[in-house]
């Protein structure tokens, strides 16, 4: 086993993903919805892969972690290393940093599995291509299959029962690429208050919205792409929009309800609004969790990100643009890479 750093961007979905297949083997978590994402440049996981003589150990942000974080980290390990190997995995130390809040709605699960796929398939010296590699990070979190590419990406629902069909691909705009500036303003701080896997499930098996919700992805996403193809903003702002607002009725027509919205979310959704009235154009996507994320050309993103600034209760705001492909590189054992 060799040792590895590996960084991947984190992605924010256009089109989202919310719901899991169970007609298969849970393990390989299949998406009921495809999705289309943006990996954005401004927010990052960095992982360090090495072998130890000592026990597995998890550090993220330099505290060591215990419980289903780390057990989530060890399974995707063992995972990966049965593809190429027989026998037991080498114990690892795997030292992670999120160069963003952890957990709180910024999609920090796509680039830590992204990171920690691209780094095990480097250490484990698995040879794999980026599609294998996307259908990998795709069982420790759908949205980190997303992650592994750079710039407009979409992830295919595929109808297979192995999930061989399900895996991401970066969606070319041509050259130069279309330059998208996404503005990502933080209402809260603090984890969110339902995971993402606990919450499709509960919206799955409650949410009158939810069969609607699946049926209509399909149209979303082909509407979506021909936007980006043909570079039109407004039409792909509109989709944007519309995924937004449906997966949160969903999220919110569940039993008990799922609510990742705080006053600033609202505020920050009005103020956009407004802006658009006024001649600038941003259209608003939010995760699970109380963020806004604002879709924009790059020259009105710092017209935006101030306003958005100024909404009481706003906590920080950051201009993202297009970000790269997950790497890795090898790194000299027990060294800093
Ligand atoms: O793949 P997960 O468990 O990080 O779930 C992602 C769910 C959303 O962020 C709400 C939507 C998406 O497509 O990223």
């Amino acid at each position: 086993m060799k040792s590895v750093l590996a960084i991947a961007h984190s992605n924010i979905a256009l089109v989202k993903y919310w719901g899991k297949r169970v007609d298969v083997d849970p393990r390989l978590n299949l998406p009921a919805v495809g999705s289309l994402s943006m990996t954005l440049d401004g927010l990052w996981t960095q992982t360090k892969l090495q072998p130890t003589t000592g026990s597995d150990r998890f550090v993220l942000g330099g505290t060591v972690q215990t419980g289903s974080a780390a057990a989530k980290v060890w399974a995707h390990l063992d995972r990966l290393w049965a593809h190429g190997h027989g026998g037991a995995r080498p114990a690892c130390v795997v030292d992670s940093s999120n160069h963003f809040p952890t957990a709180a709605g910024l999609a920090s699960s796509a680039s830590g599995f992204a990171a920690l796929t691209v780094a095990a398939a480097s250490a484990f010296e698995l040879r794999a291509t980026p599609t294998e590699l996307s259908r990998w990070a795709r069982m420790g979190s759908g949205s980190a299959a997303r992650s592994i590419f750079g710039g407009f990406v979409r992830l295919h629902r595929g109808e297979r029962a192995d999930g061989e069909d399900c895996y991401a691909e970066p969606i070319s705009t041509g050259e130069p690429p279309w330059p998208l500036a996404l503005v990502v303003v933080q209402t809260a701080l603090g984890a969110k208050s339902v995971g993402s896997t606990e919450g499709m499930e509960r919206s799955r098996t409650t949410a009158p919205y939810y069969g609607p919700w699946v049926e209509t992805s399909a149209q979303d996403l082909a509407d979506a792409e021909a936007a980006i193809q043909r570079r039109d903003l407004a039409a792909l702002g509109a989709i944007v929009e519309h995924s937004c607002f449906k997966m949160h009725a969903c999220m919110m027509a569940s039993r008990p309800p799922i609510v990742y919205w705080k006053p600033p979310t609202l505020a920050v959704i009005a103020r956009v609004g407004e802006l658009r009235e006024a001649g600038v154009p941003g259209y608003v996507t939010i995760d699970a969790g109380p963020h806004v994320k604002v879709l924009c050309e790059p020259d009105r993103a710092a017209a935006i990100a101030q306003a958005c600034e100024d909404v009481p209760g706003v906590e920080a705001v950051m201009i993202c643009q297009g970000g790269p492909a997950a790497t890795v590189r090898e790194i000299a054992a027990g060294g800093r890479g």
